[in-house]
């Protein structure tokens, strides 16, 4: 798929169809990583910021904000945001040879989760070359745990109400009809379009290779709001999450 006319047709409605992390996030837990990291002496990067939905908490902590993304109609709106430490640029950021801007921190949310493992490990790599020595990484990435315990939690839910597993809409699992070798590399369809969804493990092995470290391993949960439009009551924790991770420039 090309990424920049995906994105640039989506732009005139990204606000009603993108989930937006920031509003979901339950427990504020980005915040508080925006908070540890905030200085009002350092440059941070957007790495894929969109219509620069992260701005409002980056820039007010930064002394400078470079948002970068390869989409221009979801820059244009970025750059309409009124934030006078805040700069955009274009770019792939799955190219390698590019020069990137040199930041204290990279925050990158839902852009690592293209259906091309080189291209996920080159964004990886490229946060890695934009981090000067002793920088931060925090990235959001789509989890692959979450993505079948959602679907577990429908098979419960329908179980309750007396809907055996196979005789639930396939509909409602569409998201799983990819083929074999797709499913087993998390890469799943989320609104038809085919997603990585990351493993822990897989993780620990990957970050590694494009030379981060991991510091810590979070999740940013959801309501189950995030995952069926009219969830039961007794639906509650544990939640639907994303992949919160904290990481060094090795
Ligand atoms: C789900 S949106 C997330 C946007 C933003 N980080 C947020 O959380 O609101 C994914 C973003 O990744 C950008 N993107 C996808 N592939 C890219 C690439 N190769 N280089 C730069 N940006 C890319 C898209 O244009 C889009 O803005």
């Amino acid at each position: 798929m090309n990424q920049k006319k995906h994105w640039n047709k989506i732009a005139q409605t990204y606000n009603e169809e993108i989930f937006d992390v920031f509003k979901s996030d339950k427990n504020k837990i980005l915040t508080g990583f925006f908070n540890k990291y905030a200085d009002k002496t350092k440059h941070a990067l957007d790495f894929g910021c969109g219509n620069g939905k992260a701005f409002p908490y980056l820039a007010p902590r930064f002394k400078q904000v470079t948002g970068m993304d390869i989409s221009d109609e979801l820059l244009k709106q970025a750059r309409n945001r009124p934030f006078q430490n805040v700069t955009c640029l274009q770019a792939d950021l799955t190219d390698l040879k590019q020069t990137l801007p040199k930041a204290d921190f990279v925050f990158c949310c839902n852009v690592i989760m293209l259906p091309e493992f080189e291209k996920n490990l080159s964004m990886l790599k490229n946060i890695n070359r934009s981090l000067r020595k002793g920088g931060t990484a925090v990235i959001i990435l789509p989890s692959m745990e979450s993505y079948l315990f959602a679907a577990w939690r429908l098979m419960e839910w329908n179980r309750r109400e007396g809907t055996l597993p196979e005789q639930i809409d396939p509909d409602e699992l569409s998201g799983f009809q990819v083929g074999k070798t797709d499913l087993l590399q998390g890469l799943l369809k989320i609104n038809g379009v085919t997603t990585k969804h990351y493993t822990a493990e897989e993780l620990r092995v990957i970050f590694p290779v494009a030379g981060l470290k991991i510091m810590s391993l979070n999740k940013v949960e959801y309501s189950w709001n995030s995952e069926f439009s009219s969830p039961p009551k007794w639906m509650k924790a544990p939640y639907p999450w994303d992949w919160l991770v904290e990481c060094r420039k090795v």
